[in-house]
């Protein structure tokens, strides 16, 4: 449905977007997860064609974003990180607009824009002007907007941002409503986002793409490496270096005194020997917990070490992190 080919953009000397390539499905959800500055805007002003690349190619639907720009734009809805302000207009009439705008016959447009007020409770503001609204109220506008004619591609930049947290849920639980018939692409840089509304995760650094997984690779992944915290009453550099020396354990980090954070290679009976280890040598035991690496580890292993993992890539990201 999308597809995404050696895409480039500078800006001046600036390269923003560095030969990325990527594809969606149809009815696919991806999220495209990156740091501020990654380029992930960028790229979506380009999908959605309302900028050109410096080199490169986009495609929704089999239409050239720059060769059929109108075909494109019938087909996405887009929720712009800075939504266009149409003050002046009703909430109503707003969506009326867009809706005809999208070429949504007439007969139809007061249906789908019910249903567009209804899925992003807008229904009590309809008769605002949209410049008197809150600010989460106006991104509400503009993720309605984006819905309203029902496009098949919805490309929508960061769409939580400034929502409360009953409103985050609501829309989270309807980007999850869209998958399937719709096709969605959405920009975060909140974990939690993507862990709830996506199957397949696109993460950028850079300009470049670093990693690209569906979440049950990105979770198998996971498990390859657990972290174990330990507190004991007496522990110095001879403990560390025990514990440094058991088979299983990557790395060992004190973070006060007795407290250590230790990254294991997952394998069975590893938080065992290294409890073994403790109790042996003497170091008084008072707490061992195993914790699975979350998504954010990853993550920042992806985005804070982009060249020893280039260097690296047929190994593990862990084993690229860890100098
Ligand atoms: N019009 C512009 N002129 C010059 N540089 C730009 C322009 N727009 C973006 N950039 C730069 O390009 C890079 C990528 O920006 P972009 O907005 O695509 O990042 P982003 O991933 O959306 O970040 P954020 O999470 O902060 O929204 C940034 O370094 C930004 O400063
Ligand atoms: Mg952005």
């Amino acid at each position: 449905m999308i597809d995404v080919r050696l895409l480039t953009k500078n800006y001046g000397p600036y390269r923003a977007v560095d030969q990325i390539s990527f594809s969606v499905k149809k009815g696919e959800v991806v999220g495209f997860l990156g740091p501020n500055g990654a380029g992930k805007t960028t790229t979506m002003k380009i999908i959605t064609g309302f900028m050109a690349p410096t080199s490169g190619t986009a495609s929704v639907a089999g239409f050239d974003v720059f060769e059929n720009p109108i075909e494109v734009k019938r087909r996405i809805g887009y929720l712009p990180e800075t939504p266009p302000v149409y003050g002046e207009m009703t909430v109503e009439s707003y969506l009326r607009f867009v809706a005809r705008l999208k070429g949504v016959e007439r007969s139809r447009v007061s249906t789908l824009v019910e249903r567009a007020l209804e899925r992003t409770e807008l229904g009590p503001v309809r008769k605002r002007l949209i410049q008197n609204l809150s600010k989460g109220y106006r991104q509400r506008v503009g993720i309605s907007q984006a819905l309203v004619s029902e496009p098949e591609v919805l490309i929508l930049d960061e769409p939580t941002v400034g929502l409360d947290p009953r409103q985050v849920a609501e829309v989270r639980d309807l980007i999850k409503e869209l998958a399937g018939q719709h096709t969605v692409i959405l920009s975060t840089h909140i974990l939690p986002e993507v862990q709830a509304t996506c199957q397949r995760i696109i993460i950028i650094n850079k300009g470049k793409i670093v990693a690209e997984d569906s979440l049950e690779t990105i979770g198998r992944r996971m498990q390859g490496t657990s972290r174990v915290h330990l507190r004991v009453s007496e522990g110095g550099e001879a403990l560390v270096n025990k514990l440094r020396s058991l088979a299983g354990v990557r790395n060992v980090e004190s973070r006060a005194p007795g407290v250590f954070e230790i990254e294991t290679d997952g394998t069975k009976g590893v938080s065992q020997s290294l409890a073994a280890a403790v109790v042996s040598s003497g170091a008084g035991l008072l707490e061992l917990r195993e914790e699975a690496l979350n998504l954010e580890d990853v993550f920042l292993k992806l985005t804070t070490s982009e060249e020893s993992q280039q260097e690296t890539e047929e190994k593990s990201p862990y084993e690229g992190a860890q100098s």
